[in-house]
């Protein structure tokens, strides 16, 4: 059971609502949850909605998270149609998303460009969220482990443990993106512990163990505590279903009953 570490539930809603539909999943998300100490809750949202829901959060007293799925490098400059780091904590982003596999994919973000991103938003305390994954490709050749060894080692690259505290890694297998076909329990506990042990090369032994893995890729409420009961998977990324209030509640407070097991 994944009971000795806090669990966290990051939502990922991708280019998806607008302004009214987002604060109206907020507002009743906020009512409908009761805050767990063990369990944090996130959003990732679109950049126009973040300041709003950050605030509507703030004044509903709720410790629900507001994130952001991106950002540029650079503090600054002419870099039309990016946003900072800074930007984005300054508007109440808690945490931020960096090299998802479709900013990898359809935006050609490579390791070198991500591991600035991280680098850059643990420097001002921004929480990365660093997304790595195989491909179906990949996969299937078995070249899981060198890919994620790769992806991790690249995007931690010279960025010190001491500025890594708030670090957390989401393992998104690309193949189980959207596709309705979620990896197994199983082999997403092998890819997670996988993670782990290159943590422990990468990092402190003290953080590498305290650093949250999550898994993200067709997650449902039919396969999130199943995924949960594993060891090594410390909480969950979810896309589609973090649209719908209903499921995204459901996956919320399956995790609470894991972690009172
Ligand atoms: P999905 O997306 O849950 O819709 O598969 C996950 C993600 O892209 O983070």
């Amino acid at each position: 059971m994944a009971t000795h570490r806090p669990l966290l539930i990051i939502g990922n809603w991708k280019m998806h609502k607008t302004l009214p539909e987002a604060s109206d999943f907020v507002a009743q998300f906020v009512a409908a949850y009761t805050p767990l100490d063990n369990l944090e809750v996130g959003l990732a949202v679109p950049y126009t909605s973040i300041a709003p829901l950050a605030q509507l959060a703030q004044d509903k007293g709720s410790p629900l998270l507001i994130g952001a799925q991106n950002m540029n490098d650079c503090s600054e400059g002419a870099f039309t149609g990016e946003v900072a780091a800074a930007m984005l904590k300054e508007a109440g982003a808690q945490f931020v998303l960096l090299g998802h596999s479709e900013r990898r994919r359809l935006f050609g973000e490579d390791d070198a460009f991500i591991n600035r991103k991280v680098k850059k938003a643990a420097s001002i305390g921004l929480r990365p969220v660093l997304c790595v994954g195989e491909t179906e490709e990949e996969y299937e050749e078995k070249k899981t482990e060198a890919v994620l060894e790769q992806q991790l080692t690249l995007g931690l690259e010279g960025i010190p443990s001491t500025e890594l505290g708030n670090l957390v890694i989401a393992y998104e297998p690309v193949w189980a993106i959207g596709t309705g076909r979620s990896a197994t329990p199983k082999i997403a506990e092998e890819a997670h512990a996988f993670c782990r042990s290159v943590l422990v090369k990468l990092l402190t032994k003290t953080l590498a163990k305290k650093v949250p893995i999550l898994y993200g890729g067709s997650v449902t409420p039919s396969n999130a505590a199943s995924l949960l009961e594993q060891e090594e998977i410390d909480g969950l990324l979810i896309g589609g279903a973090s649209l719908s209030l209903e499921s995204f509640l459901q996956i919320v407070d399956d995790s609470g009953k894991i972690l009172s097991s």
